[in-house]
């Protein structure tokens, strides 16, 4: 058996009449670039996650780079984030201008330290970036409560989350601005590239609104700086569909975390799921300290895994070479050498999760140790 890290196809077959239609809709339309789609996917997005507004962007990166410009961050302001995030976060604090300052992740839920968090505030910091990694919300309230008392924004990193849960409110309801990406195999996943910013508050959303359109208010009308950062309809109109999927996706990725986690655990140690937060498995990230071999055993027996992330990210070549690894990042260069994500997706089998079990497995009774 061969199973593949994520399968697309096999969700396009799925709701291949409705995905299509909704894109005949947009042809028929003559209506290419924030139309009526977007707005109703800004509608039907902001009320799923619980926000005022929803306003589309063409990508995640581009839904921080504009959420630190609408959080008036500015060239030479320092935006502290987390160590071990996916490169675009600190590629978005680089767009608007500012240093990236990094804080070491919690070995817990392996998002960011808030304690660590702080000890990084320094009079230029004008934003903080939490990241919700692998779908489970980072400890939202300290995190927050360390903005408030330096009054700095935050704009929560929700790519990852679409759906999870925080003290019961969803990713994107709770921080000033929420980030989404919806890159083809995120919970919520577009056939190409897109974004959606979460706000609460109508000033916010229309400075975002002019941000992603040349700062256009009205047609040549161009009252601020603004990019081209649209979102195009048949990629809302694609959202859509899978948004009224998206509950279900999210119960199918547990379910299979359940299983994974009553088979795998004592060989592998399993990713914990923080009291009051719901995970939506966006990836599902063991540890071992046999990760390299372990990961050529899967290869060889036909499962795809990926290692989220190989290198922390002041540690890649790019960022250590200007300057930005400042700080002790021990619990992100640990976890880069132990962690392995399996494959997790809504239409995984469970004669495939099985075998992928069984595949780990085997590679423990072999050599006849654990983790
Ligand atoms: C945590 C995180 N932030 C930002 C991004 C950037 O999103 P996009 O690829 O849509 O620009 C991603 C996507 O990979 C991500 O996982």
């Amino acid at each position: 058996m061969r199973v593949p890290f994520v399968n697309l196809k096999k969700q396009y077959s799925s709701i291949k009449a409705e995905v299509d239609a909704s894109i005949a809709r947009v042809l028929d339309s003559g209506n290419f670039i924030l139309g009526g789609e977007v707005e109703a996917f800004e509608k039907e997005f902001a009320s799923y996650c619980g926000a005022k507004h929803a306003v589309c962007v063409s990508s995640g990166t581009e839904a921080l780079y504009l959420s630190l410009l609408a959080a008036g961050v500015k060239r030479g302001d320092e935006v502290i984030t987390a160590a071990n995030t996916a490169v675009p976060t600190a590629t978005a604090v680089l767009m608007a201008g500012a240093t990236p300052v990094f804080a070491d992740a919690s070995e817990k839920d392996f998002n960011i330290d808030p304690g660590l968090l702080e000890k990084q505030v320094t009079k230029k910091t004008k934003a903080i970036i939490p990241v919700d990694l692998y779908g489970q919300c980072a400890d939202l309230t300290p995190v927050r409560e360390i903005a408030e008392k330096h009054s700095i924004p935050v704009i929560e990193d929700a790519c990852q989350a679409h759906g999870a849960l925080y003290e019961s409110r969803k990713a994107g309801s709770l921080c000033d601005f929420g980030c989404f990406s919806f890159y083809p195999t995120k919970n919520l996943g577009a056939y190409g590239d897109a974004g959606a910013i979460t706000v609460n508050d109508e000033e916010k959303a229309e400075k975002l609104r002019l941000l992603r359109n040349y700062g256009q208010k009205s047609r040549y009308e161009h009252v601020s700086f603004g990019v081209n950062s649209r979102l195009d309809e048949i990629q809302a109109a694609v959202l859509r569909v899978k948004l009224r999927k998206l509950d279900g996706w999210n119960e199918q990725r547990r379910k299979l975390s359940r299983t994974y986690s009553e088979k795998l655990g004592g060989a592998v140690s399993l990713p914990l799921e923080m009291p009051g937060r719901k995970h939506v498995f966006h990836l599902f990230v063991v540890r071992s300290k046999l990760r390299n071999a372990l990961q050529e055993h899967l290869s060889k027996a036909g499962v795809a895994t990926i290692i989220h992330y190989p290198l922390p990210v002041p540690m890649q070549p790019y960022f250590a070479q200007n300057g930005f690894f400042r700080g002790s990042f021990a619990v992100a260069s640990k976890l880069s050498g132990e962690i392995l994500s399996l494959p997790i997706y809504p239409e995984l089998s469970g004669e495939e999760a099985d075998f992928v079990c069984s595949s780990v497995k085997s590679f423990f009774d072999r050599r006849g140790s654990r983790s």
